[in-house]
């Protein structure tokens, strides 16, 4: 593939996420020589020289690893502009450096700005550079969104007009991280690719899918922004059901963008809506309490910083997902998020349907299920469950593992799910970012959940001890269906 060329904008190049992954992640792509021509434009509010940027964008990949002897040409690339974001002439300024830059470094008109900043100012900017005219280019001009992707479908709306008045939806990319995860986006080849799964993935062969991602880590210094987001908003509404329309789609007829993500698309309008009195049934919220972890002590959820002292915000979400299509008709999808609980882990579980009849049954010993678990973090991998012959005199069967550890595989680290997202902005490749419409869908489904969540105090919070794997409700879920929930460690 040809290398891309362009100017990167970085809105909120003083921020945590540009010195955690960004600058990182755009020394890997120049390092392995994935990119052409390039220059940076740091912009942040506060004032820098150019040099001092660069000495912070060195500081930033040292601390993510080793550096070669090229980086002091890498950091040579990066310029500084102050700004503010509700300024004409700061925006001007910030043109002509941009015209500069482009015509120094041959940089044929292409533009990348990316937005990795406070989301209460993505319209705003969006708005002006257009008014101010820097998204008039020669070559193409792209905006890179973070999440959160508005509050709630109103909000959503709002924002989304604002950046369209810029930008036509070709040229947005919103982030959502998980898409840029090597096993993430292996669900589709693994689904796609192998005879043995396509045609058992529907409902006359799969019982159950089970989707968790479970962190360790409290809100840290986020409580500001968690306090109105909570874990409905800041992981399923995004992180969850991304996974699921990539587990739940039907094959795309062409590994094209629109193909993929418009049957991504027909995923979220066949998902089932669940509202009102139904809201507590099919979902469990959850708030740690205090707990230890790793013999440490830490605090509950409401003893955080910048946290009410009688928070009614959930830092656990589980819920059962219905999809009504032929494919998924009656087959739950649970997913389970939280912070604060057992282990760090993403993964999920396809457990197959019983076969007819077992041969092999002793009291007090079935055999087990067949089970697909796709290992997303911090492993990367699957694991198939099968049962065999236990070796010996007889025929008990017995189960046993087959394990594709992706990592042992390569040889190599497979690249964080930002160098191949930022590689994907510059090739023009829109396919792991989300669509409006995915994110239009994904927030009608969340805002019934959250009117219902956010007009009731759920009077048992704290309901899970930090450490846990969340509350008890969340195991009651499952077994109202006669499931429980696969270990994931
Ligand atoms: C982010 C959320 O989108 O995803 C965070 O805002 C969360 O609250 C993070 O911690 C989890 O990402 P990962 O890649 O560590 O699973």
């Amino acid at each position: 593939t040809e290398k891309p060329t362009a100017l990167i904008m970085i809105f909120g190049a003083t921020g945590d996420l540009a010195n955690r992954k960004l600058f990182p992640s755009l020394y890997n792509l120049f390092e392995k020589g994935k990119l052409d021509k390039f220059a940076v434009v740091g912009v942040a509010r506060r004032s820098l020289s150019n040099e001092e940027f660069q000495l912070r964008v060195k500081e930033s990949v040292k601390e993510n690893g080793e550096t070669e002897a090229d980086i002091e040409e890498f950091v040579s690339k990066f310029y500084y502009h102050s700004h503010d974001v509700t300024d004409s002439s700061s925006y001007l300024a910030l043109g002509k450096l941009a015209e500069e830059l482009d015509s120094h470094y041959g940089l044929n008109g292409n533009r990348i700005f990316y937005l990795a900043m406070a989301p209460e100012f993505f319209g705003t900017i969006a708005e002006h550079l257009k008014k101010d005219k820097l998204t008039d280019v020669a070559g193409f001009k792209r905006l890179v969104i973070e999440k959160p992707f508005g509050h709630d479908l109103e909000s959503a709306k709002v924002l989304n007009k604002q950046i369209r008045k810029a930008f036509s939806e070709d040229e947005i990319y919103r982030i959502d991280h998980y898409l840029g995860k090597e096993m993430v986006q292996n669900i589709e080849v693994i689904r796609f690719a192998n005879a043995m799964f396509e045609p058992l993935w529907n409902n006359r062969y799969i019982s159950n899918i089970q989707v968790t991602s479970s962190e360790t880590l409290g809100v840290e210094e986020r409580g500001r922004y968690y306090e109105k987001s909570g874990a409905l908003r800041d992981m399923v509404q995004n992180h969850m059901l991304q996974m699921v329309s990539l587990l739940a789609m039907e094959p795309p007829i062409k590994l094209t963008t629109d193909e993929i993500r418009s049957e991504k698309v027909r995923v979220f309008r066949a998902l089932r809506p669940v509202k009102g009195e139904e809201v507590n049934e099919y979902f469990v919220r959850g708030q740690y309490d205090k707990g230890s972890m790793n013999e440490t002590d830490v605090p509950a959820y409401r003893q955080e910083e910048m946290v009410n002292p009688e928070s009614n915000t959930e830092t656990f979400v589980a819920g059962r997902l219905m999809i009504d299509n032929f494919r998924w008709a009656g087959v739950p999808f649970y997913i389970r998020t939280g912070k604060r609980m057992k282990a760090k882990s993403t993964k999920i579980v396809i457990q197959f349907k019983d076969i007819p009849m077992d041969l092999y049954y002793q009291p007090e010993k079935t055999v087990n299920p067949n089970l697909l678990v796709i290992h997303i973090q911090p492993e990367e991998g699957i694991t198939l469950h099968l049962n065999a012959k236990k070796s010996g005199q007889g025929t008990d069967a017995t189960p046993v593992k087959l394990n594709y550890a992706n990592k042992g595989i390569d040889g190599l680290n497979t690249p964080e799910a930002y160098e191949k997202l930022l590689f994907d902005s510059l090739r023009g490749d829109a396919t792991n970012f989300t669509h409006w419409d995915e994110v239009a869908l994904s927030w009608s489904f969340v805002d019934n959940i959250s009117a219902v969540w956010e007009n009731t105090k759920e009077p048992s919070f704290p309901n899970y001890a930090s450490g846990s794997m969340g509350p008890d409700a969340a195991d009651k879920l499952l077994e109202k269906d006669g499931f429980f929930w696969w270990p994931i460690t």
